[in-house]
């Protein structure tokens, strides 16, 4: 049973609704998250025979995917975004993609034309450009996975960048100079991550503790924009309090 720890600034908080989960591992935390996945799996294909789910990159989610491939879903009615992605090469070992694929899509049987990787290959102009158009096609998703960087970075959204807040901002972003390699790369915006049922944060390693608290306090970092209607939970290991 995760440590449920209420915001520790509601007031700071009331424009951002967060449910801060502790876990006493990274074990624990990676268990609940696959739960988490296939219970608004499960709901989703329920209620509306189709499951969006947008990815996280980083390493964090890595070993969640790993675990999930090895559980019993109906994958054919899975469709899945990414949060951001890196202008590298299609097969380059630090795409988001990449990640995706090895720890879990090349291992489950979701109809390729059901996984939409944002095609960062092309430059974040034309990438950005294209995926925009793909978002289109989707009002809400049902679920979104989201990493905590030290800086407060969430996606490829960063400090002193433009982070699409407003409703009329672009669903994805051209991200330059970003201070995570590499500089060029391409974000959905915060306004379009929270088109979304649910969203759930996965945070692990004592280096994000700082992020952790400064967003508890209240203080702007990019993650504290992501505003989705049902509010956001934070699933992160209990030292990072
Ligand atoms: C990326 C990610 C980024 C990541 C955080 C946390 O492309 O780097 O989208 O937002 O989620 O930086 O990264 P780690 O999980 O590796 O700590």
């Amino acid at each position: 049973m995760p440590l449920i720890i209420r915001p520790s600034n509601p007031n700071n908080n009331q424009r951002q609704h967060c449910r801060w989960h502790g876990y006493p591992t990274a074990a624990l935390l990676e268990q609940a998250a696959v739960q988490t996945i296939l219970e608004a799996a499960e709901l989703a294909i329920s209620k509306r025979k189709e499951f969006h789910l947008v990815l996280a990159g980083g390493t964090t989610p890595r070993h969640v995917y790993e675990l999930l491939r090895n559980q019993i879903t109906d994958w054919r009615k899975w469709h899945i975004y990414f949060g951001d992605e890196r202008c590298l090469p299609v097969n380059d070992a630090e795409r988001n993609s990449m990640m995706a694929a090895q720890a879990l899509l090349n291992h489950v049987a979701i109809p390729v034309g059901q996984i939409h990787i944002i095609p960062a290959e092309q430059g974040a102009e034309a990438a950005a450009a294209a995926y925009s158009l793909i978002m289109d096609t989707v009002e809400k998703f049902d679920l979104v996975l989201l990493g905590l960087g030290e800086d407060g970075h969430t996606a490829s959204l960063f400090p002193e960048h433009d982070w699409g807040t407003s409703p009329g901002s672009s669903s994805a972003l051209v991200v330059n100079n970003a201070p995570k390699p590499p500089s060029e790369r391409v974000s959905l915006s915060a306004q379009r991550l929270s088109q979304c049922r649910k969203l759930m944060f996965l945070v692990t390693g004592i280096n994000k503790r700082k992020a952790i608290q400064d967003w508890r306090n209240g203080i702007d970092i990019p993650a504290a924009a992501i505003k989705p209607e049902n509010g956001v939970d934070i699933l992160m290991e209990e030292t990072l309090l």
